[in-house]
């Protein structure tokens, strides 16, 4: 078929030779990423500390704004910190704990690091209260709905769940946290440049995630979106001189914070990797969400069909209107049939109790998904993930 995403294969290196399937894990690098980290090189081999003056002090905003047009958020409402963990901490410093309103609501799908942060917030007064999963799919709208209530200070949510690609209704989320007066915070790690919305009309409070995995901007440049109004009255107790409202007048005492989105930084920027993210973005604003998102539907709702055809199960919701960019394949000994896979340059990967996660992005070729199909089936048959059956594959 006419597929005219495919002409952005040979902006791709390593899909010269490998089919490359674990989009929700770590996108393929775009060869521009060359071009911009020589760049960054050069302008540091040749304007020295000017290129403070000259972009690098900026580039937590700017680029923050290129994220911002993918996201649906007006110029200067998103800054950029190293990773998600960082942001949730940063945003976890903002509050006091010890009143009635001391609750943080999630799910139990949430992704991990975003628990471990909350979960260190109980020494501060919060009180964590997670939501169970019925079928290990997803969590139930209406179950999370009930758990907001008038004590609940923040929903720090995933829209796309990590392990099985269910996709979390925000909308109804928002819906009753704004009700109660609670805010929502949503991990649009496993969403942003593969599932099209918009923070602004969703009326998030914030919004954060990566670049490393659908946006192709590879690691160290996780962007934190706040609504300007919502910022107002954030103090973030994790800050530094990049949020103080004069940086270079070096005012000492206390912090006198800034009243635009700097607010939300702390120190020097993670400039390099700002540099090298920039590329992915552009491609994925050029693309399109509404592209990706719609070949994304088709290849993942064939590859879901055709593995259920073949014998396989799956942990992942078969409405695609419930899921993000990513379908799951149970099959036994899934690590040792990802190394099997990776030796037949098929890279894929797994998460306990899921099996496979397998993940096509705007560059990936109908061939390429019958092809893993095919290895997968003659994998499982010979038993050649036997030869991997010692090792585990941490990513
Ligand atoms: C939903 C989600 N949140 C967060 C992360 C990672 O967090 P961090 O940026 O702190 O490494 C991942 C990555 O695997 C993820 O899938």
């Amino acid at each position: 078929m006419n597929d005219p995403l495919l002409r952005w294969r040979d902006e791709f290196p390593i899909l010269a030779d490998t089919t490359y399937l674990v989009n929700h894990s770590l996108g393929a690098m775009p060869r521009r990423v060359y071009d911009r980290l020589r760049e960054y090189a050069d302008m540091w081999a040749t304007r020295g500390i000017r290129s403070w003056a000259e972009g690098w002090w900026d580039s937590p905003v700017t680029v923050g704004d290129l994220v911002g047009r993918i996201l649906g958020a007006a110029p200067g409402t998103v800054v950029m910190h190293q990773n998600v963990s960082v942001i949730q901490a940063l945003v976890a410093s903002c509050f006091d704990y010890t009143g009635p309103r001391n609750r943080i609501v999630y799910t139990s799908m949430n992704f991990p690091t975003v628990m471990y942060v909350w979960e260190a917030q109980r020494r501060h007064g919060a009180e964590i209260v997670v939501v169970p999963s019925r079928d290990g799919v997803g969590v139930e709208t209406e179950d999370l709905l009930a758990a907001i209530d008038e004590r609940t200070l923040l929903v720090p949510i995933s829209h796309v769940l990590f392990q099985t690609g269910y996709r979390q209704d925000l909308e109804a989320v928002v819906a009753k946290a704004h009700e109660v007066g609670a805010m929502v915070m949503a991990d649009c790690y496993q969403s942003t440049g593969t599932v099209p919305f918009d923070v602004t009309a969703l009326d998030l409070d914030m919004a954060c995630g990566g670049s490393v995995k659908w946006l192709c901007g590879g690691p160290g440049a996780g962007y934190l979106y706040v609504r300007p109004d919502v910022r107002e009255r954030l103090e973030p107790a994790i800050t530094g001189w990049m949020a103080h409202a004069a940086p270079f007048a070096f005012e000492t005492g206390p912090q006198r914070y800034a009243h635009d989105a700097t607010r939300m930084l702390h120190g020097s920027p993670a400039v390099p990797a700002l540099y090298a993210a920039r590329s992915g973005y552009e491609i994925v604003g050029e693309v399109g969400v509404e592209a990706i998102r719609a070949k994304s539907v088709r290849q993942t709702t064939q590859l879901l069909e055709r593995a259920l055809e073949r014998g396989y199960g799956t942990r992942s919701p078969l409405d695609p209107e419930k899921r993000g960019g990513t379908i799951t394949i149970q099959v036994e000994h899934a690590p040792a049939v990802v190394k099997a896979l990776a030796e037949r340059d098929i890279l894929c990967d797994c998460r306990p109790d899921v099996g496979l996660r397998v993940s096509p992005h705007f560059y990936t070729s109908d061939d390429e998904l019958l092809g893993f199909l095919d290895a997968l089936d003659e994998i499982v048959a010979s038993g050649a993930w036997k030869a991997h059956a010692a090792k585990t594959a941490a990513y």
